[in-house]
């Protein structure tokens, strides 16, 4: 075993990892991380219809050919919004069903490794896999580098200082209430921005911080774009997407 093999440790069968794999440069990834998308039988991911799934394409430098693979595509993602009925049943039957695949790989003594994109407990599709598993069998969270954290650190922009209030919003919320929020915080991080991306803007600069905000696309990933919030284009952004606004607390 090298150094690397011993520190990230190996995976146990019957047992479900949650891996964060941080915000998309796979250099990101905790050496725990790492270990474990190389170790475990099952390598576990979402995905939405036809693509290869986010959380996988960051790891792709790391999966050795033939390696299993288990892909949990989701019936619907972005074609109807989340407070839709129909979404929630066809959402809700995906995960049960994701559950039973996962338990019975599980129950034959396989280390499955659910991949998620950032950190699994942090907005993560990964959290309604695991509060239907925690009690029945072994779980192991691996805590991910966020997509917050990648962004801001690639706009070269430290989101808190002093005793700043920072409040993480997602632009699904209505603008009023988005307006309102950001006018209450010192710094902000607007996550979900996609499709919202024009209310987003207009909720910043109803609350007088247009002049800080910050646009970032694919934070740390190929085709990463950052840039004033003011300068970017009209229409929406991809799924990763999010704005910044940094504090301008206490600076010795
Ligand atoms: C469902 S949340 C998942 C958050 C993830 N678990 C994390 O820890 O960052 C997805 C949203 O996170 C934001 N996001 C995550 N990674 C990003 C990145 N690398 N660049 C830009 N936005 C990102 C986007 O706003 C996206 O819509």
């Amino acid at each position: 075993m090298t150094g690397f093999d011993t520190i990230a440790g190996t995976a146990t069968g019957g047992t479900l990892y949650g891996i964060g794999v941080g915000p998309g440069d796979v250099r990101y990834l905790t050496l725990r991380a790492a270990g474990l998308v190389r170790d475990v039988d099952v390598v576990a991911f979402f995905a939405k219809r036809g693509l290869q799934g986010n959380a996988r394409a960051i790891v792709d430098p790391l999966i050795a050919p033939g390696r299993t693979e288990l892909r949990l595509e989701y019936p619907v993602t972005d074609e109807m919004p989340p407070e839709d009925l129909v979404y929630q049943e066809q959402i809700k039957r995906f995960y049960e069903e994701s559950v039973e695949v996962l338990s019975k790989l599980l129950r034959q003594g396989k280390s499955v490794g659910l991949l998620a994109e950032g950190d699994p407990f942090f907005y993560g599709s990964f959290m309604h896999i695991w509060r239907r598993l925690d009690g029945d069998f072994p779980i192991e969270i691996v805590p991910g580098v966020t997509g917050m954290s990648g962004c801001w650190t690639r706009a070269n922009a430290p989101i808190t200082w002093g005793n700043d209030i920072l409040s993480v919003l997602p632009g699904t919320l209505g603008e009023e209430q988005l307006t309102r929020r950001l006018a209450e915080t010192d710094a902000a991080i607007i996550m979900k921005v996609g499709k919202n991306l024009e209310k987003v803007r207009r909720a910043v600069t109803a609350a007088g911080l247009l002049g800080r905000a910050i646009y970032v696309e694919r934070g740390t990933m190929q085709g990463e774009q950052i840039m004033p919030l003011s300068e970017c284009p009209d229409g929406s952004g991809p799924y990763f997407s999010m704005v910044l606004i940094p504090g301008q607390g206490r600076r010795l």
